[in-house]
Protein backbone atom coordinates (compact mmCIF):
# COMPACT_ATOMS: atom_id res chain seq x y z
CA UNK A 1 0.00 0.00 0.00
CA UNK A 2 1.48 3.31 -0.77
CA UNK A 3 1.33 6.44 1.02
CA UNK A 4 -1.41 8.27 -0.25
CA UNK A 5 -3.50 4.83 -0.04
CA UNK A 6 -2.65 4.92 3.44
CA UNK A 7 -3.98 7.69 3.84
CA UNK A 8 -6.54 8.51 2.09
CA UNK A 9 -8.66 10.40 5.04
CA UNK A 10 -5.70 13.35 5.49
CA UNK A 11 -7.76 16.55 4.92
CA UNK A 12 -7.47 19.90 6.79
CA UNK A 13 -9.13 18.42 9.59
CA UNK A 14 -6.68 14.72 10.10
CA UNK A 15 -3.59 15.34 8.59
CA UNK A 16 -0.10 13.44 9.55
CA UNK A 17 3.31 15.04 10.29
CA UNK A 18 6.16 13.20 11.07
CA UNK A 19 4.25 10.19 11.03
CA UNK A 20 2.26 10.95 13.56
CA UNK A 21 -1.94 11.88 13.80
CA UNK A 22 -2.71 16.00 13.71
CA UNK A 23 -6.67 16.87 14.58
CA UNK A 24 -7.17 20.14 13.37
CA UNK A 25 -3.37 20.80 13.15
CA UNK A 26 -2.45 19.56 16.97
CA UNK A 27 -1.05 16.39 17.46
CA UNK A 28 -3.49 13.68 18.44
CA UNK A 29 -1.47 11.84 21.22
CA UNK A 30 -0.99 15.53 22.70
CA UNK A 31 -4.81 16.15 22.74
CA UNK A 32 -5.37 12.61 24.17
CA UNK A 33 -2.57 13.66 27.08
CA UNK A 34 -4.24 16.53 27.99
CA UNK A 35 -8.07 15.66 28.07
CA UNK A 36 -7.91 11.64 28.42
CA UNK A 37 -9.23 9.03 26.96
CA UNK A 38 -11.64 8.04 25.65
CA UNK A 39 -12.45 11.31 23.97
CA UNK A 40 -14.40 12.27 21.24
CA UNK A 41 -12.89 15.19 19.35
CA UNK A 42 -14.87 17.41 16.62
CA UNK A 43 -13.78 19.79 14.44
CA UNK A 44 -15.40 23.18 14.43
CA UNK A 45 -13.53 23.84 10.93
CA UNK A 46 -14.43 20.72 9.28
CA UNK A 47 -18.03 21.02 10.14
CA UNK A 48 -18.60 24.47 8.63
CA UNK A 49 -16.49 23.66 5.49
CA UNK A 50 -18.83 20.68 5.55
CA UNK A 51 -22.19 22.94 5.17
CA UNK A 52 -20.81 25.27 3.00
CA UNK A 53 -19.29 22.69 0.63
CA UNK A 54 -23.41 21.76 0.52
CA UNK A 55 -24.18 25.29 0.19
CA UNK A 56 -21.80 25.63 -2.62
CA UNK A 57 -23.85 22.48 -4.79
CA UNK A 58 -26.72 24.84 -4.12
CA UNK A 59 -25.46 27.53 -5.98
CA UNK A 60 -23.47 25.60 -8.50
CA UNK A 61 -26.93 23.57 -9.33
CA UNK A 62 -28.61 27.24 -10.32
CA UNK A 63 -32.33 28.22 -9.93
CA UNK A 64 -34.10 30.33 -7.77
CA UNK A 65 -35.64 28.83 -5.11
CA UNK A 66 -34.79 29.19 -1.58
CA UNK A 67 -33.08 26.03 -0.25
CA UNK A 68 -32.78 24.85 3.27
CA UNK A 69 -30.10 22.71 4.67
CA UNK A 70 -31.74 21.19 6.92
CA UNK A 71 -29.40 19.67 9.74
CA UNK A 72 -30.32 15.76 11.33
CA UNK A 73 -29.44 16.83 14.86
CA UNK A 74 -29.81 12.78 15.77
CA UNK A 75 -26.55 12.26 14.39
CA UNK A 76 -25.05 14.64 16.69
CA UNK A 77 -27.29 17.09 18.87
CA UNK A 78 -24.10 18.54 20.69
CA UNK A 79 -25.56 21.98 21.67
CA UNK A 80 -22.46 23.81 20.42
CA UNK A 81 -22.97 21.79 16.96
CA UNK A 82 -26.44 23.27 16.92
CA UNK A 83 -25.34 26.69 18.02
CA UNK A 84 -22.85 26.27 14.76
CA UNK A 85 -25.15 25.52 11.96
CA UNK A 86 -27.93 27.72 13.68
CA UNK A 87 -25.91 30.53 12.73
CA UNK A 88 -25.30 29.36 9.64
CA UNK A 89 -28.41 29.87 8.80
CA UNK A 90 -29.09 26.06 8.61
CA UNK A 91 -32.51 24.29 9.32
CA UNK A 92 -33.50 21.55 11.76
CA UNK A 93 -34.60 18.09 11.21
CA UNK A 94 -36.23 17.01 14.61
CA UNK A 95 -37.26 13.34 15.36
CA UNK A 96 -38.00 13.56 18.99
CA UNK A 97 -39.61 16.37 21.31
CA UNK A 98 -35.98 16.05 23.27
CA UNK A 99 -34.38 17.38 19.93
CA UNK A 100 -37.12 19.83 19.39
CA UNK A 101 -36.14 21.22 22.73
CA UNK A 102 -32.53 21.18 22.04
CA UNK A 103 -32.77 22.64 19.29
CA UNK A 104 -35.20 25.55 20.33
CA UNK A 105 -32.08 25.98 23.16
CA UNK A 106 -29.34 26.02 21.29
CA UNK A 107 -31.33 29.01 19.15
CA UNK A 108 -33.15 27.95 16.43
CA UNK A 109 -36.34 29.57 15.61
CA UNK A 110 -39.24 27.22 15.48
CA UNK A 111 -40.36 27.79 11.48
CA UNK A 112 -36.85 26.14 11.23
CA UNK A 113 -37.74 23.45 12.48
CA UNK A 114 -39.25 19.96 10.59
CA UNK A 115 -40.43 17.76 13.30
CA UNK A 116 -40.38 14.34 11.67
CA UNK A 117 -41.45 11.72 14.17
CA UNK A 118 -42.34 7.93 13.97
CA UNK A 119 -45.19 6.11 16.48
CA UNK A 120 -46.00 9.75 18.12
CA UNK A 121 -47.87 9.37 21.01
CA UNK A 122 -49.88 11.91 22.82
CA UNK A 123 -47.36 13.31 24.82
CA UNK A 124 -44.89 13.87 21.84
CA UNK A 125 -47.32 15.62 19.71
CA UNK A 126 -47.96 18.11 22.77
CA UNK A 127 -44.58 18.81 23.45
CA UNK A 128 -44.42 19.49 19.47
CA UNK A 129 -47.11 21.20 18.65
CA UNK A 130 -45.97 23.66 21.59
CA UNK A 131 -43.11 25.97 19.98
CA UNK A 132 -45.63 28.05 17.30
CA UNK A 133 -44.67 28.02 13.85
CA UNK A 134 -42.88 24.28 13.51
CA UNK A 135 -43.57 22.42 11.11
CA UNK A 136 -45.24 18.42 12.00
CA UNK A 137 -44.56 16.15 9.24
CA UNK A 138 -47.19 13.33 9.27
CA UNK A 139 -46.02 9.88 9.01
CA UNK A 140 -49.74 8.11 8.36
CA UNK A 141 -52.77 8.48 7.83
CA UNK A 142 -53.88 6.56 11.20
CA UNK A 143 -51.98 9.34 13.23
CA UNK A 144 -54.30 12.30 12.23
CA UNK A 145 -57.38 11.47 14.50
CA UNK A 146 -54.95 11.83 17.72
CA UNK A 147 -53.42 15.04 16.17
CA UNK A 148 -56.80 16.66 15.89
CA UNK A 149 -57.74 16.08 19.42
CA UNK A 150 -54.09 17.32 21.25
CA UNK A 151 -55.02 19.98 18.67
CA UNK A 152 -58.48 20.50 19.74
CA UNK A 153 -57.61 19.85 23.27
CA UNK A 154 -54.45 21.93 23.70
CA UNK A 155 -54.03 24.19 20.80
CA UNK A 156 -56.99 25.45 19.77
CA UNK A 157 -56.92 28.11 17.23
CA UNK A 158 -53.37 27.45 15.96
CA UNK A 159 -53.41 26.74 12.54
CA UNK A 160 -50.45 24.00 12.94
CA UNK A 161 -48.11 23.36 9.91
CA UNK A 162 -48.11 20.60 8.78
CA UNK A 163 -45.71 18.25 5.85
CA UNK A 164 -46.46 14.56 5.03
CA UNK A 165 -43.45 12.21 4.98
CA UNK A 166 -44.54 9.68 1.87
CA UNK A 167 -42.96 6.64 0.76
CA UNK A 168 -42.37 6.66 -2.49
CA UNK A 169 -42.07 3.05 -3.06
CA UNK A 170 -38.13 2.81 -3.10
CA UNK A 171 -35.72 2.93 -0.58
CA UNK A 172 -31.90 3.14 -0.19
CA UNK A 173 -29.04 2.74 2.79
CA UNK A 174 -25.91 0.90 3.64
CA UNK A 175 -27.38 -1.69 5.95
CA UNK A 176 -30.64 -2.89 5.19
CA UNK A 177 -31.83 -1.06 8.99
CA UNK A 178 -30.75 1.54 7.23
CA UNK A 179 -33.16 2.02 4.63
CA UNK A 180 -35.96 4.21 5.38
CA UNK A 181 -38.40 3.61 2.11
CA UNK A 182 -39.80 0.66 0.23
CA UNK A 183 -42.52 -1.63 1.08
CA UNK A 184 -39.50 -4.19 2.65
CA UNK A 185 -36.09 -3.35 3.40
CA UNK A 186 -33.40 -5.27 2.06
CA UNK A 187 -33.58 -8.11 4.89
CA UNK A 188 -37.62 -8.22 4.22
CA UNK A 189 -38.76 -5.94 7.02
CA UNK A 190 -41.58 -4.11 6.31
CA UNK A 191 -41.02 -0.38 6.62
CA UNK A 192 -42.93 1.20 8.78
CA UNK A 193 -42.01 5.03 7.83
CA UNK A 194 -43.94 7.17 5.94
CA UNK A 195 -47.61 7.37 3.74
CA UNK A 196 -47.67 4.71 1.15
CA UNK A 197 -48.21 6.78 -2.13
CA UNK A 198 -52.33 5.62 -2.39
CA UNK A 199 -53.06 7.60 0.85
CA UNK A 200 -51.06 10.52 0.23
CA UNK A 201 -53.39 12.55 -1.22
CA UNK A 202 -55.88 11.37 1.46
CA UNK A 203 -53.70 12.55 4.31
CA UNK A 204 -53.59 16.00 2.55
CA UNK A 205 -57.07 16.34 2.27
CA UNK A 206 -57.34 15.06 5.88
CA UNK A 207 -54.98 17.79 7.36
CA UNK A 208 -57.25 20.45 5.58
CA UNK A 209 -60.14 19.52 6.46
CA UNK A 210 -59.28 19.26 10.55
CA UNK A 211 -57.78 22.66 9.84
CA UNK A 212 -53.99 21.96 9.56
CA UNK A 213 -51.97 24.05 7.02
CA UNK A 214 -50.51 21.45 4.62
CA UNK A 215 -47.35 23.01 3.31
CA UNK A 216 -44.62 19.99 2.14
CA UNK A 217 -44.04 16.89 1.09
CA UNK A 218 -41.15 14.93 2.85
CA UNK A 219 -38.56 11.59 1.51
CA UNK A 220 -36.19 10.29 3.57
CA UNK A 221 -34.73 6.96 1.41
CA UNK A 222 -32.29 5.86 3.94
CA UNK A 223 -28.98 6.21 5.14
CA UNK A 224 -25.55 5.86 4.12
CA UNK A 225 -25.48 6.03 0.22
CA UNK A 226 -22.48 5.25 -1.87
CA UNK A 227 -21.98 5.97 -5.44
CA UNK A 228 -24.03 2.62 -6.85
CA UNK A 229 -27.56 4.16 -5.08
CA UNK A 230 -27.72 6.89 -7.55
CA UNK A 231 -29.48 5.58 -9.87
CA UNK A 232 -32.09 4.62 -7.48
CA UNK A 233 -31.59 7.47 -5.19
CA UNK A 234 -32.59 10.15 -8.65
CA UNK A 235 -35.66 7.81 -9.68
CA UNK A 236 -37.01 8.69 -5.83
CA UNK A 237 -36.05 12.67 -6.67
CA UNK A 238 -38.27 12.47 -9.74
CA UNK A 239 -41.31 10.47 -8.08
CA UNK A 240 -41.25 12.84 -5.40
CA UNK A 241 -41.62 15.56 -8.29
CA UNK A 242 -44.51 13.89 -10.10
CA UNK A 243 -46.10 13.45 -7.08
CA UNK A 244 -45.99 17.16 -5.61
CA UNK A 245 -47.31 18.08 -9.41
CA UNK A 246 -50.64 15.51 -8.69
CA UNK A 247 -51.07 17.39 -5.25
CA UNK A 248 -50.60 20.82 -7.17
CA UNK A 249 -53.19 19.89 -9.67
CA UNK A 250 -55.64 18.59 -6.92
CA UNK A 251 -55.40 22.45 -5.52
CA UNK A 252 -52.62 21.60 -2.63
CA UNK A 253 -50.36 24.86 -2.66
CA UNK A 254 -46.71 22.95 -1.27
CA UNK A 255 -44.49 25.66 0.12
CA UNK A 256 -41.12 23.34 0.19
CA UNK A 257 -40.48 19.41 -1.25
CA UNK A 258 -37.84 18.32 1.53
CA UNK A 259 -35.37 15.19 0.13
CA UNK A 260 -34.38 14.01 3.22
CA UNK A 261 -30.85 13.09 4.33
CA UNK A 262 -28.56 9.73 3.02
CA UNK A 263 -25.22 11.32 1.64
CA UNK A 264 -22.06 11.54 3.47
CA UNK A 265 -17.91 11.07 3.58
CA UNK A 266 -16.13 7.85 2.88
CA UNK A 267 -16.13 5.81 5.80
CA UNK A 268 -13.37 3.37 4.09
CA UNK A 269 -10.95 3.46 1.53
CA UNK A 270 -12.82 1.11 -1.07
CA UNK A 271 -16.17 3.16 -0.54
CA UNK A 272 -17.81 4.60 -3.66
CA UNK A 273 -18.98 8.20 -3.27
CA UNK A 274 -21.88 9.25 -3.32
CA UNK A 275 -22.15 12.13 -5.92
CA UNK A 276 -23.51 14.78 -3.66
CA UNK A 277 -22.80 17.58 -6.36
CA UNK A 278 -24.71 15.74 -8.92
CA UNK A 279 -27.83 14.76 -6.59
CA UNK A 280 -28.22 17.87 -5.60
CA UNK A 281 -28.30 19.71 -9.25
CA UNK A 282 -30.12 16.62 -10.38
CA UNK A 283 -32.88 17.66 -7.48
CA UNK A 284 -32.73 21.54 -8.84
CA UNK A 285 -32.98 20.74 -12.41
CA UNK A 286 -36.03 18.35 -11.63
CA UNK A 287 -38.23 20.52 -9.94
CA UNK A 288 -37.40 23.46 -12.08
CA UNK A 289 -38.65 21.72 -15.38
CA UNK A 290 -41.72 20.03 -13.56
CA UNK A 291 -42.69 24.21 -13.12
CA UNK A 292 -44.17 23.56 -9.52
CA UNK A 293 -45.36 26.76 -8.07
CA UNK A 294 -43.41 25.66 -4.92
CA UNK A 295 -40.78 28.02 -2.99
CA UNK A 296 -37.84 26.02 -1.75
CA UNK A 297 -36.17 22.76 -1.72
CA UNK A 298 -34.73 21.12 1.57
CA UNK A 299 -32.24 18.46 2.01
CA UNK A 300 -31.59 17.32 5.73
CA UNK A 301 -27.82 15.70 6.06
CA UNK A 302 -26.98 14.20 9.12
CA UNK A 303 -23.41 12.44 8.04
CA UNK A 304 -22.81 14.76 5.69
CA UNK A 305 -22.32 17.74 7.86
CA UNK A 306 -20.88 15.89 11.09
CA UNK A 307 -19.29 12.32 10.47
CA UNK A 308 -16.16 13.14 9.33
CA UNK A 309 -15.46 16.21 11.62
CA UNK A 310 -15.02 13.59 14.73
CA UNK A 311 -12.82 10.88 16.23
CA UNK A 312 -12.60 8.66 18.83
CA UNK A 313 -9.17 8.49 20.79
CA UNK A 314 -8.76 5.31 22.19
CA UNK A 315 -5.72 3.84 24.41
CA UNK A 316 -4.34 0.75 23.74
CA UNK A 317 -4.57 -1.50 27.18
CA UNK A 318 -2.23 -4.26 26.17
CA UNK A 319 -1.79 -6.27 22.86
CA UNK A 320 -2.92 -9.83 22.93
CA UNK A 321 -2.43 -12.75 20.69
CA UNK A 322 -5.06 -15.71 20.32
CA UNK A 323 -4.93 -18.61 18.01
CA UNK A 324 -2.65 -16.34 15.66
CA UNK A 325 -4.81 -13.54 16.25
CA UNK A 326 -3.80 -9.84 16.94
CA UNK A 327 -6.01 -8.33 19.12
CA UNK A 328 -5.38 -4.43 20.28
CA UNK A 329 -7.39 -4.12 23.49
CA UNK A 330 -8.50 -0.77 23.62
CA UNK A 331 -10.24 1.35 26.69
CA UNK A 332 -13.24 1.26 26.24
CA UNK A 333 -16.44 -0.33 24.21
CA UNK A 334 -18.18 0.29 20.65
CA UNK A 335 -21.87 0.06 22.76
CA UNK A 336 -20.48 3.03 24.14
CA UNK A 337 -18.57 5.14 21.97
CA UNK A 338 -18.84 4.57 18.28
CA UNK A 339 -21.77 2.03 18.04
CA UNK A 340 -22.21 1.88 14.43
CA UNK A 341 -20.11 -1.61 14.00
CA UNK A 342 -21.86 -3.32 16.75
CA UNK A 343 -25.43 -1.93 15.89
CA UNK A 344 -24.71 -2.78 11.56
CA UNK A 345 -22.85 -5.25 10.40
CA UNK A 346 -22.01 -3.10 7.28
CA UNK A 347 -20.94 -0.42 9.52
CA UNK A 348 -17.07 0.20 8.79
CA UNK A 349 -14.66 3.05 10.06
CA UNK A 350 -11.10 3.38 9.20
CA UNK A 351 -8.88 3.16 12.40
CA UNK A 352 -5.71 4.98 12.56
CA UNK A 353 -2.57 4.87 14.99
CA UNK A 354 -1.82 7.95 15.69
CA UNK A 355 1.43 7.55 17.21
CA UNK A 356 2.54 5.71 14.37
CA UNK A 357 0.58 5.95 10.94
CA UNK A 358 2.39 4.00 8.65
CA UNK A 359 5.29 1.76 8.97
CA UNK A 360 6.11 -1.46 7.23
CA UNK A 361 5.43 -5.45 8.26
CA UNK A 362 2.01 -4.01 8.78
CA UNK A 363 -0.22 -6.83 10.38
CA UNK A 364 -3.91 -7.78 10.84
CA UNK A 365 -5.12 -5.97 13.54
CA UNK A 366 -8.66 -6.40 15.33
CA UNK A 367 -9.89 -3.28 17.87
CA UNK A 368 -11.71 -4.73 20.28
CA UNK A 369 -13.28 -2.78 23.12
CA UNK A 370 -13.70 -3.61 26.75
CA UNK A 371 -17.30 -4.59 27.18
CA UNK A 372 -18.52 -8.38 27.67
CA UNK A 373 -19.93 -8.87 24.04
CA UNK A 374 -18.24 -10.78 21.13
CA UNK A 375 -19.33 -8.02 18.64
CA UNK A 376 -17.58 -5.71 20.20
CA UNK A 377 -15.26 -4.86 17.95
CA UNK A 378 -14.03 -1.31 16.27
CA UNK A 379 -12.44 -3.20 13.56
CA UNK A 380 -11.66 -6.41 12.45
CA UNK A 381 -8.18 -8.01 11.03
CA UNK A 382 -7.57 -4.54 9.89
CA UNK A 383 -3.77 -4.12 7.97
CA UNK A 384 -1.45 -1.54 10.36
CA UNK A 385 1.74 -1.10 11.94
CA UNK A 386 1.97 -3.56 15.00
CA UNK A 387 0.38 -1.36 18.41
CA UNK A 388 1.54 -1.52 21.37
CA UNK A 389 0.45 -1.10 24.54
CA UNK A 390 -0.65 2.76 25.14
CA UNK A 391 -0.05 3.73 21.61
CA UNK A 392 -3.30 6.08 21.06
CA UNK A 393 -5.82 4.91 18.30
CA UNK A 394 -8.41 6.84 16.64
CA UNK A 395 -11.44 5.82 15.27
CA UNK A 396 -12.45 7.75 12.17
CA UNK A 397 -15.78 9.46 11.10
CA UNK A 398 -17.00 9.41 14.51
CA UNK A 399 -18.66 12.89 14.32
CA UNK A 400 -22.14 11.50 13.93
CA UNK A 401 -24.25 8.62 15.32
CA UNK A 402 -21.55 8.33 17.93
CA UNK A 403 -21.78 9.67 21.16
CA UNK A 404 -25.62 10.19 19.71
CA UNK A 405 -26.13 6.51 19.86
CA UNK A 406 -23.85 5.35 22.59
CA UNK A 407 -24.85 4.08 25.67
CA UNK A 408 -24.38 3.24 29.12
CA UNK A 409 -24.05 -0.89 28.41
CA UNK A 410 -21.91 -2.47 31.11
CA UNK A 411 -21.96 0.58 33.62
CA UNK A 412 -19.36 2.11 31.25
CA UNK A 413 -19.87 5.52 30.99
CA UNK A 414 -19.72 7.79 27.39
CA UNK A 415 -16.42 9.62 26.66
CA UNK A 416 -16.49 13.46 27.13
CA UNK A 417 -15.99 15.28 23.97
CA UNK A 418 -13.81 18.49 23.21
CA UNK A 419 -14.44 20.83 20.07
CA UNK A 420 -11.54 22.11 18.75
C1 LIG B 1 -35.92 11.84 8.56
C2 LIG B 1 -34.44 11.80 8.46
N1 LIG B 1 -33.82 12.81 7.82
C3 LIG B 1 -32.46 12.83 7.72
C4 LIG B 1 -31.67 11.83 8.24
C5 LIG B 1 -30.19 11.95 8.11
O1 LIG B 1 -29.58 10.92 7.45
P1 LIG B 1 -28.03 11.00 7.08
O2 LIG B 1 -27.27 11.17 8.33
O3 LIG B 1 -27.74 9.72 6.40
O4 LIG B 1 -27.87 12.18 6.17
C6 LIG B 1 -32.28 10.76 8.89
C7 LIG B 1 -31.47 9.65 9.42
O5 LIG B 1 -31.89 8.63 9.81
C8 LIG B 1 -33.70 10.75 9.02
O6 LIG B 1 -34.33 9.75 9.64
Amino acid sequence: MNESRAMWWANEFLNVEQNELTIAGRNARAVAERDGTPLYVYGRARILQNYETIRRHFVAAGGDLETRISYAAKANPHPRILKLLEGQGAWLDAVSPGEVRTALEAGFPARRILYTGTSVSEDDLKAVFAPDGITVNIDALEQMDLMKEVRDRWFRRRRIRVAVRWNPGLGRGFSPRAVTAGERSADGTPVKFGVEAAKVGRVFGKAARFGFLPVGLHQHLGSGWVREDFPAVKEAVRRMVRKAGVLEQRGFRLEFLDFGGGFGPRFYRTQGLFPAADYIRHIVRTVAKAGLSIKAVAVEPGKALVADAGVLLLRVVYVKKSYGHVIACVNAGTFNTVPRPAVYAQASHEIVNADRVDGPNKVRVTVAGHLCETGDVFGKERLMPMPRRGDILAVLCAGGYSRSMASRYNSRPIPKDLII
